[in-house]
């Protein structure tokens, strides 16, 4: 082992830690498929996921497509989003993909931190719902006949499952830190408000029977918004979002209201600690962010 050897191993060590992140299993939407017929080297081999991760990894590698799928649908909503912004959610080849931007506590980063995790709730409630996957399927809860005398039938949405592995997922960085720093607890609060955007606008969808659709019977089962709507939800929580900072009551730690003059937020709402960077300026420091620097602006 040379020392030269030595030297580039500790650096790419010093790399590694400085650019680890916890939206890193973003990633995946790099790849083209996540194989799932060697579970163990599939998973060790996927870049951006952190050791607790590749765990998850080997005990639902059938799942793993999902997810990248998952990962995917938040890069493509977030850029439909932003496709108007002088932000606009550009990825890049390196991690985090989404640039220096995630790494702050930004309103930015609350936006992709909860559109990725409603995203693999979706994905993977869909892939149940496609039957593809053997650890879940439709929602056997939804059955009988309701309240408003229509039958439960047909596939039921799985939100429940999709909603337990994106807990289990994505927030495992967060909570491997024991929640201890603000940032942390920023991450969970919108992980959290991404998913509940999907919970509070699922959708009874019906189907009429009956002589020429008479409708003397109608089933109806739960389905989930559109992927748009999900996104369109976000986005009005990322305009409203709510600048907090991070105070002890007790012997717990909670993000309250900066201006204490506004209502605190609710479960829905997006919640950021530090202020965006100007993307007026180029800074070559920070990847991702194209500025306009060089622009000429005539005054008249
Ligand atoms: C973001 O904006 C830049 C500059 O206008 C453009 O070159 C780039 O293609 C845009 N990216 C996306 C994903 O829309």
């Amino acid at each position: 082992m040379t020392a030269e050897y030595v030297l580039r191993s500790l650096l790419m060590l010093f790399l590694a830690l400085l650019s680890a992140n916890a939206s890193n299993w973003l990633y995946l939407a790099k790849l083209s498929s996540v194989g799932s017929i060697s579970d163990e080297e599939t998973c060790e081999r996927l870049r951006g996921l952190i050791q607790r991760q590749v765990q998850i990894c080997k005990r639902s590698v059938e799942v793993m497509d999902a997810v990248r799928r998952g990962a995917q649908l938040a890069i493509d909503e977030c850029q439909f989003q932003f496709r108007n912004r002088r932000w606009n959610c550009s990825t890049l080849e390196t991690m985090p993909v989404f640039g220096k931007v995630v790494t702050q506590g930004t309103r930015e980063a609350a936006f992709v931190y909860a559109i990725s995790a409603a995203s693999v709730a979706f994905a993977v409630t869909r892939a149940c719902s496609s039957g593809e996957l053997e650890k879940c399927g439709c929602d056997r809860n939804v059955h009988g006949v309701s309240s408003e005398g229509f039958q439960w039938s047909g596939c039921s949405d799985n939100i429940a499952y999709g909603v337990a592995f994106s807990q289990s997922f994505v927030d495992v960085r967060e909570r491997s830190k024991g929640q201890s720093s603000s940032r942390a607890l920023m991450n969970l609060h919108n992980n959290e408000a991404g998913r509940k955007a999907i919970l509070s606008h699922m959708r009874v969808e019906c189907k009429c029977h009956g002589v020429s659709g008479s409708c003397e019977v109608k089933t109806c089962w739960k389905a989930m918004p559109p992927f748009r709507k999900v996104g369109n939800v976000i986005k009005e929580k990322f305009d409203g979002a709510t600048e907090v900072e991070q105070r002890k009551v007790g012997t717990t730690k909670v993000l309250v209201p900066r201006n204490s003059q506004f209502k605190p937020h609710t479960d829905e709402d997006l919640v950021y600690l530090d202020p965006s960077p100007d993307f007026c300026d180029h800074d070559p420091r920070t990847p991702g962010v194209l500025g306009t620097a060089g622009l000429i602006v005539a005054t008249v």
